[in-house]
């Protein structure tokens, strides 16, 4: 029999909010609240402008940083996007891909997802690949074909080593935003299955180590009954994220219920 210690992560997605001037306001303040050692590993993701100042007051804190997407390409001609090497060089550590609202409102897919996760980790940053079905596709009983696609998709072709450096985000789309979340019953019932199917995959070692956060409207009182679940390994946390002392609740929930 083998243990496995997967450390929780509470990592927060600001998405297209928050100022440079606000990102330091919010890290100086979160950097004060945790500056002891926590059983949680906490990251927060801010637009890409607040990055580097977000880094700069990051260093010598454990709080980790990510930015929210990236392109595949190092360089080149196209307009408006990020490379992995930027980031790094940025000062971030992880990068959330495959967001629901990336494939919703600008047309990813699972093989874009597949691209970015890759270029990723070429870049020495750790992924966050969010997956999750529509409401529509759980109300006609697809949820469980909606997810093997899109891990059989967003991960064609990897190795167990580059699955090992992964972090899944299993985001029902229905409970982002909406003040609806999943039961921690429904959610679990997810992440069971995205494990078992990984295990198919790339091993059961791999996927027993690998760290599945649950994220759709995600608050305080509600993060203890989801992280006492066996495969909810902690949250990405959107709009529960953008206030400190929410955030920060939602941290000391999550640290007591382990
Ligand atoms: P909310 O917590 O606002 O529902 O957003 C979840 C999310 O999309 C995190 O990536």
């Amino acid at each position: 029999m083998s243990f496995h210690t997967r450390k929780p992560m509470i990592a927060g997605n600001w998405k297209l909010n928050k100022t440079i001037r606000e990102a330091i306001e919010f890290v100086t303040l979160l950097k004060r609240r945790l500056s002891d050692p926590q059983s949680v590993d906490v990251v927060v993701c801010p637009p890409y402008t607040a990055l580097s100042d977000v880094a700069e007051i990051l260093t010598e804190s454990e709080i980790g940083l990510g930015a929210q997407d990236l392109y595949w390409e190092e360089k080149g001609a196209f307009t408006g996007e990020v490379s992995g090497v930027m980031l790094k060089e940025a000062g971030a550590d992880f990068v959330i891909i495959g967001h629901s609202e990336r494939r919703q409102f600008f047309h990813e897919t699972n093989d874009t997802v597949n691209k970015k996760t890759k270029a990723a980790l070429k870049s020495n940053l750790t992924p966050i690949v969010c997956i999750g079905e529509t409401l529509g596709e759980r109300e006609s009983g697809k949820t469980f074909q909606v997810i093997e696609t899109q891990i059989k998709g967003g991960f064609l072709n990897f190795s167990r080593e580059e699955i090992k450096k992964l972090i899944i985000a299993y985001e029902p789309v229905w409970a982002i935003g909406t003040g609806k979340v999943a039961t921690p019953q429904q959610a679990e019932e997810v992440h069971a299955f995205i494990r078992k199917e990984l295990a198919k995959d790339f091993g059961e070692e791999t996927a027993l180590g690998l760290r599945i956060l649950y994220g759709g409207s995600v608050k305080p009182d509600n993060i203890s009954n989801l992280m006492a679940e066996a495969d909810i390994d902690g949250a990405l946390v959107g709009g529960a994220s953008l206030e400190a002392n929410t955030f920060l609740d939602i941290v000391k929930s999550a640290s007591m219920a382990i």
